[in-house]
Parts: structure tokens; C-alpha cells; sequence
């Protein structure tokens, strides 16, 4: 047995649910599922109902995430056709602006070009005003970047968005060939963009999906083999390895035993991961497809950098990184109880997870009081 300490890992895509949707996940489920991963920041995404759009609205999930989360968290603020500039008096208590571009679950979606150059607009003016001039491609700001959900040919129209306004850019769970390639491309002619992408378009492919349905249903959708290797081979060019934690139940994934809809029905789109990015980056490591130091890397400085997040101190995570175990529904904290990587085999087994000096967990439970943690970027707010 080997025990090694590592930080505590941040995900900086991770779905809470709270308010709208706590009977898939709330914000202490959440958490405590990201404790039992090793995570000890999640940045939690602004489609819940209703939406993370205003400042009364963050001021709400704020509120919420004081009570309740075992994690430090950070919020995003995002971006709706109706509350259009509302984001804008909120930005700087957010980690940053997302934008969903492509179709996904919730009701957040811009897919006129008029109203992004809108948001990148005023958002470049915003940061103008509080950092003053920058030089092109510089990469942080006080709003932090605005995040996207851009798939396909959103992609290059997302990047000329961010060079036209210099505006940095993170491309969110970027999951095919042609993106990472862009992504590289632009990367080469020093635009200010990063990028993420998640443990399934990682490790799994649409063969996934053939075999075993809607429980490998998620946007962007599982991709084609090649899709899978071209991120392997592109693995410098992600920033980021996040989960997008999307957690529903099985009944609404149609995947239930007692089936509620029928198969024709649309169900919703998203997994749930922050419990099991570990273990299995951990065996990619073990397996010699990734060095330790690329994972802490993707999962702790560049979100840091990226997002300026704040350090934790007296913050580590131990792991016993030959315990060989198998992954499964039973053994999730997610409310939703269920893992699309049941049955695959790890190494690497989290022992513990103290955060600020205390131990919040011991390998089985969970010892943190609701509201132990932080709620990023709210200095000076009551
Ligand atoms: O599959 C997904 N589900 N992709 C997303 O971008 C959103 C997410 C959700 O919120 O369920
Ligand atoms: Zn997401």
C-alpha cells in the first residue's frame, strides 16, 4: 500500500441544482459528493431554476451555498436572452460569464450573434473599467473569462468573438477533432483561449452510447473513437480537466426500472463526475496514458490560474494509489445514485480529505458540518 498526499483538487464545472432541481442534487449532496472525490472546490454553473442570471439571483445562491456546502465553492453568473446585461452589476462576485451557445439542458441559451457580441462587448467594457487597458491575449481579468458551451461551428465564431473584444475565452467540455485542433491553432496565434474537457468524452466513446443508452446521454454527446484519440493526442492543449457534473435521476434518463417515459420520449441530457474524475485519472496515470504531474496540473493550477481562485492552506487530499476497487451506482454520494463508469475497474482509493486543518473525510464518511465551506469571491459582502 502506497499512500501519497496530493492538493485538493478543484472541478470547475459542476452542476448543484440548487434552486429548481434539488431532487437530482442540492448543494450539500453536491459537495459531499465532491468531497468523496477528492474535490475540494467545485465552480457550480448557472442553469437551476430559476437561472443564476441577476444579482438577486446569485445573492440567493450565495445565501443558499453559506448554509449548505461542505466545499468552497464559486458561482458562475449566466447569460439569458431575457435578463440580457443583468449579469453585468454581479460579475465580479461570479468566477465568470457563462454562455451556453449550443442546445443543453435548461432554459439558458444565446444563439444570435447580435446578442454575444452584446455580452462580449459589455463584459470587455466592464473589465476595462476595472483592470484598466490590457494588452491583447492577456489572460486574467477581475471578471475572470467568459466561459462557453460551443460546440462545432460555434467554436471559431466564440474565438473571434474573444480576439475582436479581447476577452478571454474557456471553451468548456470540448469533446471532438476539429475543435482541439482550432483550439490548438488559435492557441498557436496567441488568442487568449483555454479549454476543458470532461472524464467521459476521455474515456468513453458513442460506442458507450450504442450499448447501453441514455445513462451515456450527455451534451456534447459521446463522439467517435477518433474524436476520443484526437483529445489524447492534444492533451497540451487542455487546460482543464472538469467534470460537468450533470447529475438526473435514472427515471428521467428513461434508464429506470420501471421505466416513466416511454423510449421515444426525449430525456435529459448529463452525467454525473466529480465523484469518480479522480480514481479514474488516477488509473490513466498508473496506466501510463498521463504523468501525475499533468493531473494536478489540469486539476488544480490551471483552474486556479484561470479562474484566480484563492489557495486553500492546510488543504490535501491521501490516496492509497495501488487500492484496486470497482466503481459503482451504490457506492455515489450524487443524490441521482448512479455513475455512467459502473463496473470499471480503478486504482486509486482517496483515504482522506482535510480542508483549512480539519479532516472533512475519512474515506467512508463525510465529517463536515453544512456551511463549512467557503463561497468564493464575496469579499466584502455580507
Ligand atoms: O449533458 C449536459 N448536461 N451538458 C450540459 O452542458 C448541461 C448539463 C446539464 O445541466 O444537465
Ligand atoms: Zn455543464
Amino acid at each position: 500500500m502506497a499512500t501519497i498526499r496530493l492538493p485538493g483538487l478543484i472541478d470547475a464545472h459542476v452542476h448543484l441544482r440548487e434552486p429548481g432541481y434539488t431532487h437530482k442534487e442540492d448543494i450539500h449532496s453536491g459537495t459531499c459528493a465532491a468531497l468523496a472525490g477528492g474535490v475540494t472546490t467545485v465552480l457550480d454553473m448557472p442553469n437551476t431554476e430559476p437561472p443564476t442570471s441577476t444579482p438577486r439571483r446569485l445573492r440567493e445562491k450565495v445565501d443558499l451555498a453559506r448554509a449548505k456546502s461542505v466545499c468552497d465553492v464559486g458561482l458562475f453568473v449566466g447569460a439569458t436572452v431575457a435578463d440580457l446585461d443583468a449579469y453585468l452589476p454581479a460579475a465580479t462576485r461570479a468566477c465568470g460569464l457563462k454562455i451556453y451557445v449550443n442546445e443543453t439542458f435548461g432554459s439558458l441559451r444565446i444563439e444570435e450573434l447580435g446578442l454575444l457580441h452584446r455580452l462580449f462587448r459589455t463584459w470587455a467594457a466592464r473589465a476595462m473599467e476595472l483592470d484598466g487597458w490590457r494588452p491583447a491575449a492577456s489572460p486574467a481579468t477581475s471578471l475572470g473569462p467568459i466561459a462557453v458551451h460551443a460546440e462545432d461551428l460555434m467554436v471559431p465564431v466564440c474565438l473571434s468573438l474573444s480576439q475582436l473584444y479581447n476577452v478571454p475565452l474557456h471553451i468548456v467540455h470540448v469533446s471532438r477533432r476539429s475543435e482541439i485542433e482550432l483550439i490548438r491553432a488559435a492557441k498557436g496565434r496567441g488568442l487568449a483561449v483555454t479549454c476543458e474537457a470532461t472524464p467521459h468524452h476521455l474515456f468513453l466513446s458513442e460506442e458507450a452510447y450504442k450499448g447501453g443508452g441514455n445513462r451515456f446521454d450527455m451534451r456534447p454527446k459521446l463522439a467517435a473513437p477518433d474524436d476520443v484519440a484526437a483529445l489524447w493526442e492534444n492533451l497540451d492543449v487542455i487546460d482543464i480537466f472538469a467534470t460537468d457534473h450533470a447529475p438526473h435521476t435514472l427515471s428521467e434518463k428513461g434508464m429506470a426500472e420501471e421505466p416513466a417515459a416511454s423510449s421515444e420520449q426525449a430525456t435529459m441530457p448529463g452525467v454525473p463526475g466529480v465523484e469518480t474524475m479522480l480514481p479514474l485519472l488516477l488509473t490513466a496515470v498508473d496506466a501510463g496514458r498521463l504523468e501525475l504531474d499533468d493531473l494536478l496540473l489540469r486539476c488544480v493550477e490551471n483552474p486556479r490560474r484561470i479562474y484566480a481562485l484563492p489557495k486553500q492552506p492546510q488543504t490535501w487530499i491521501e490516496v492509497d494509489v495501488d487500492a484496486v476497487h470497482t466503481l459503482s451506482d451504490e457506492m455515489t454520494r450524487a443524490r441521482c445514485g448512479w455513475t455512467p463508469f459502473a463496473g470499471a475497474q480503478v486504482k486509486g482509493r482517496l483515504e482522506k480529505v482535510v480542508l483549512r486543518g480539519e479532516t472533512v473525510f475519512d474515506g467512508e464518511q463525510v465529517l463536515a458540518a453544512p456551511g463549512s465551506g467557503r463561497v468564493l469571491f464575496q469579499d466584502g459582502v455580507q
